[in-house]
Order: C-alpha cells, then sequence, then structure tokens
C-alpha cells in the first residue's frame, strides 16, 4: 500500500486537511501525519487521528515517539511528503533548511518526494521573500500543487487559497505508482494550432498559433495516464508519444475531426480557430488584374466548434474547456465567452504584441470558470499545461 506523511502547517485552510486525509484512505493511500503547533490552533489532533486511523506526531523531542518510531524513520517511511497548508513560514523554513520542530526537521531529514500546497494571504505570497523561496524550493525539486486564486479567509483576493482536496489528491496520485495515475481509462480530447483557410490553391488566412501550448497539454495527460487525442491543425512539432494525431487544416475539417473523435470525457480547446473561410474559394490562382485593382474576398462564419461541443444535448463530454486568447480586457472577455460558449473553463491568456505567447514557451493565464478567477502566476507552456490536467484531473 502507498504511504504519504501528510504536514499539516496552521493556517485556517487546516480544515481541509481533513478531507483530504479522509479522500486519500478513501483511495487506499496510508496517511501519517505530523501536525505543527499552529496546526493545532485551526484542527484539533483528535480529528486527524480519527479520521487517518494512526497516531498524530506532534512534538519533536517526545520519548514515547522516539522510541515507537524516530523522526527521521518517520520521515522516509513514507513513499510521499505532503504539506498542506504549506505556510509562508513552513515555506521559508524549507527553503533555508531550518529544523526546529518535528515538521521542518521530517523536512530536511527525508529523501523521499515533497509536494507543498500552499495557504496564505495574497500579499504575503506575492511578497519578494515568499516568491525568493518559492524559486528555491522549485530548484530543489520540490513539486507545487496551486496555490488557487479566489476569496479569502481574511476577506482579502487573490491568489493565496491552497488548492482544492480533490486537486491535491490528484497531484499526489501523479507523484505515486505509475499504476495509479488519474487519468488511466480516460479519453482527453484536445485541439491545438492554427487552422489554415484557403483563398486559392496557393494562398490562405491562418494565424500566429504554434500549436505548442496545445502539444504541452497533450503530454500533460498522456503523463496522467490519459488516452489523448489531439487534433491539430498545420504546426511544425514532434508527435509526442502516445498520442492519438489528427492532422487538419480547416476550422470545417477540424470540427469534423472532433465529432469523430468523441466520446470524451475531457475536452480541451487550445486551437486558434479561424472564425471566418473565404466564402468562395477560387479553383485557381487569382491573377494579378491588368487594371491594378486588388481582388475583393467575401467571407463565411466558420461553426465554432468549442460552442457546438459544449452545448451538445447528448454526449458531452465531462469537462469542456475552452482558451481565450484576448487582446484588452482579458477577464471581462473571457467571463462572456465562458457563458456564450457553454463551457465549463476558459484559460484566457493575453496575446498582445509583445507578450510572446503565439510561438513563444511561456504563458500567463487566468483560469475562469462559475466559481471565479484564478490569477497563474508566469509560467513555461509545460508547467500551465501540468497544472491545467491536474485541476481537470481533480474535478473530474
Ligand atoms: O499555439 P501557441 O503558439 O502555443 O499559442 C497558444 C494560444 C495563444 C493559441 C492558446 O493559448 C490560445 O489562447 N488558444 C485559443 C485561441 C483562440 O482562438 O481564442 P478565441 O478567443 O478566438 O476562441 C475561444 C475558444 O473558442 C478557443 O478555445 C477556440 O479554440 C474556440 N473556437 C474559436 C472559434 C471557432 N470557430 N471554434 C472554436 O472552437
Amino acid at each position: 500500500m502507498k504511504s504519504v506523511l501528510l504536514i499539516i502547517g496552521g493556517g485556517i485552510a487546516a480544515y481541509k486537511a481533513l478531507e483530504l486525509i479522509r479522500l486519500l484512505k478513501g483511495k487506499g493511500i496510508g496517511v501519517k501525519t505530523i501536525m505543527s503547533k499552529a496546526a493545532e490552533e485551526f484542527v484539533t489532533p483528535l480529528s486527524v487521528a480519527s479520521l487517518s486511523g494512526e497516531k498524530v506526531h506532534q512534538a519533536l523531542f517526545n520519548l514515547t515517539d522516539e522510541l515507537e518510531m524516530g523522526h527521521i524513520e518517520l520521515s522516509r517511511a513514507a513513499d510521499l511528503l505532503v504539506v498542506a497548508p504549506a505556510t509562508a513560514d513552513l515555506l521559508a523554513k524549507m527553503a533555508s533548511g531550518l529544523a526546529n520542530d518535528l515538521a521542518s526537521t521530517a523536512l530536511l531529514a527525508t529523501d523521499k518526494p515533497v509536494l507543498v500546497a500552499p495557504a496564505m494571504n495574497v500579499r504575503m505570497w506575492h511578497h519578494p521573500a515568499t516568491q525568493r523561496n518559492i524559486a528555491q524550493l522549485q530548484a530543489d525539486g520540490i513539486r507545487f500543487v496551486g496555490p488557487n486564486a479566489g476569496e479569502m479567509a481574511c476577506g482579502e483576493f487573490g491568489l493565496g487559497r491552497m488548492a482544492e482536496p480533490s486537486e491535491i489528491v490528484a497531484a499526489i496520485e501523479a507523484q505515486l505508482a505509475p499504476g495509479q495515475k488519474p487519468l488511466a481509462g480516460k479519453h482527453v480530447l484536445i485541439t491545438a494550432g492554427p487552422t489554415r483557410e484557403p483563398i486559392d490553391p496557393v494562398r490562405y488566412i491562418s494565424n500566429h498559433s504554434s500549436g505548442k501550448q496545445g502539444y504541452a497539454i497533450a503530454e500533460a495527460a498522456i503523463a496522467l495516464g490519459a488516452q489523448v487525442t489531439l487534433v491539430s491543425g498545420p504546426v511544425s512539432l514532434p508527435i509526442p508519444p502516445g498520442v492519438g494525431l489528427m492532422p487538419v487544416t480547416t476550422a470545417q475539417d477540424m470540427l469534423k475531426a472532433v465529432e469523430g473523435a468523441l466520446p470524451a470525457d475531457i475536452a480541451i480547446f487550445t486551437a486558434a480557430v479561424a472564425d471566418w473561410r473565404v466564402a468562395a474559394v477560387a479553383g485557381e490562382k487569382i491573377k494579378k488584374q491588368a487594371d491594378g485593382s486588388a481582388p475583393s474576398l467575401s467571407f463565411a462564419e466558420n461553426p465554432d466548434i468549442l460552442r457546438t461541443i459544449a452545448t451538445r444535448k447528448s454526449g458531452r463530454p465531462k469537462l469542456v474547456v475552452g482558451f481565450a486568447a484576448e487582446t484588452e480586457k482579458v477577464i471581462a472577455h473571457a467571463q462572456a465567452k465562458l457563458a456564450r460558449k457553454g463551457c465549463d473553463i476558459i484559460v484566457a491568456n493575453d496575446v498582445s504584441a509583445g507578450k510572446g505567447v503565439f510561438g513563444g514557451d511561456s504563458n500567463t493565464v487566468h483560469v475562469v470558470s462559475a466559481s471565479g478567477v484564478e490569477d497563474w502566476p508566469p509560467l513555461s507552456k509545460a508547467e500551465v499545461a501540468r497544472r491545467l490536467m491536474e485541476k481537470l484531473a481533480g474535478m473530474l
């Protein structure tokens, strides 16, 4: 049986640790716990012991504990250490290698992977000291789940809410045995890249999408054990191993391929689909006019693939996620798209000139859903993909 050592830090989000223990036990994962002194102000050791079915470890110098299981052994007996909630104080201790209580000592003494679920006030999260500590911990190989954005217990709004227990469980499962991957047996359908709408046999209308964000999502879904179908417009990227690729050219082709690939558990639309196509594509190359006049093109509206799938009466994927490429009023436009297209989540990104999102390797996204807006920090497209897939796995 896989097991985790859950270290509960002292923050209001500590109450969510109880639900986390319940979910982990339900999945057959053993849970030993350490509670910091401050955590005991928020939840009682009795509740934690009752749910985990195990003794709660509290003090660094405890003779009985040391006779039964020393703190070094405790830190190495589990397959994974999970810190939830990880307070600013605990992250600072970890980043500087302090070991002045049982939680920090176990974290310093362990030889096992560590996953942290930060939770703190938004200003504490954005403070340069915290950001320095996070960068250090990431460089040390510590994995993060969350934080999310939203309303906080202190009344402020922003990044700093602990990830939901279901999201933490998905991240834990991703870290534990590969056989227990959270999306095993699930079909994830992804669109990526641009579409090309022909004008004549040699010319077309398209956009700057490179497909990098969509392909990164396909790789992240594979890593979580999903069966992945990637419906891709013309790009020059290698096919991610294990992905079922359906290459397409136009928006109409893309819709046909997406409908043909259903049913799916999750559908994610990262493709930059042309909203219009040329109404009458010329059969031959359009020639320059002798009088120097430019040809005039008339356009027809393309099908909205995302909206078509999200509003299906039957066979709608359980989770439908759209992306929104915006150049102004990013959140407001994304919220309008969420309602208009009928999807569950819109991942909004600012694609204004100079942001380098189209074709670049990083992205700053805002995850918009009925429950609010999460502002994610600037991340590589691979990290956006990993966090998004872990979030969706937790929601499924
Ligand atoms: O490919 P990269 O270079 O890595 O760049 C990534 C990206 C910027 C393309 C990506 O992050 C992104 O934002 N994709 C969505 C681009 C887009 O077309 O946004 P939109 O706001 O026009 O469309 C909203 C949503 O509807 C998108 O999910 C889109 O796939 C979908 N759509 C749009 C029009 C249409 N006819 N059918 C659709 O399905």
